[in-house]
């Protein structure tokens, strides 16, 4: 029972960031150095995942080329002497990573894109990550979520308390809480109105399910906007089976909107052990 998959649902159309996603993936936004999919996979691995599969959708090919060893690169870098390029540009996969594709035809929602990673996750938990969410944590996110699934062994939402003018943005849960980070989930509602949501607490991009979660998105019918919503399944599963919530511990930049996909730059970018420094001084010369 240990998670070893994890889906990449990486084929949403992007529209909150046009008309930079109108040919280019959104996942291949740089957070610094590094597009947004790469975070997300390095969080995966650090947690133990080694098979990675990517539901992609057209316009999705930079992700395929992001995984792949690039020959002529490495090369020229190995001729140059750049060997801590060579060491970046090589940690990008390590040899251990398996990467796997597979296409979402056309974009029906998170749960259909999860559906198209049925045949490859089979019979075996797995992990999701949504990569637009950007988890930062002194213990990666996804990596507390697998060590409290090896402990309970049911599925795991990560949830964060979230104003009430947004619960509209996300999936809402409530239920009985177990401690004062888990919560044993007894209903979930995609983007509530504020003055019907059942609580504050918001579903951010990482979950680990079980593969029972197949059947109850398979037999839903279309949710809010007309999509195949994740949300939905989740609340068919959690009349069979237990679903905790998990308060985890880090901060979140919701990189699908522009505001927080800046704030990741400039928080990131003082952060980083090179440019820190100097882009700290830089701010501080603004007039604002
Ligand atoms: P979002 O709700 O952020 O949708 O999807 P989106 O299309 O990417 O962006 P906006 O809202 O139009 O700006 C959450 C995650 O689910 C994936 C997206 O790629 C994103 O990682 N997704 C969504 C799919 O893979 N397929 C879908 O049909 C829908």
């Amino acid at each position: 029972m240990k998670v070893t998959k994890a889906i990449f649902p990486v084929a949403g159309l992007g529209t909150r960031f046009l008309p930079v996603t109108k040919a280019q993936p959104k996942e291949m936004l740089p957070v610094v150095d590094k597009p947004l999919i790469q975070y997300a996979v390095e969080e995966a691995y650090a947690a133990g995942v080694r098979q990675m599969i990517f539901v992609t959708g057209r316009h999705k090919r930079p992700i395929e080329d992001h995984f792949d060893m690039t020959f002529e690169l490495e090369v020229a870098l190995e001729k140059s002497g750049q060997r801590e390029l060579l060491e970046v540009v090589r940690n990008v996969k390590p040899d251990d990573m398996e990467c796997i594709y597979v296409r979402q035809a056309q974009a029906l929602g998170l749960g259909h894109a999860v559906m198209c990673g049925q045949r490859l996750v089979g019979n075996d938990p797995f992990a999701v990550l949504l990569a637009d969410d950007l988890m930062v944590g002194t213990k990666p996110v996804l990596a507390q979520m697998v060590e409290l699934f090896s402990e309970w062994r049911v599925s795991i939402l990560a949830v964060q308390e979230v104003p009430a003018e947004h619960t509209c943005r996300y999936g809402i849960v409530a239920g009985t809480p177990i401690s004062d980070q888990l919560l044993d989930v007894n209903r979930i509602v995609e983007k509530p109105a504020p003055e019907v949501a059942p609580s504050r607490l918001g579903v951010a991009g990482r979950y680990i399910l079980t593969p029972g979660i197949f059947n109850e998105i398979a037999s839903q019918p279309r949710g809010v906007g007309g999509e195949i919503q994740l949300t939905d399944g989740i609340a068919g599963l959690l009349r069979r089976e237990k679903v905790l919530a998990y308060r985890y511990q880090g901060r979140r930049y919701d990189c699908g909107s522009k505001e927080g996909f800046l704030q990741a730059n400039v928080e990131l970018a003082l952060a980083h052990p090179q440019i820190g420094p100097g882009f700290r001084d830089y701010l501080r010369t603004l007039d604002i």
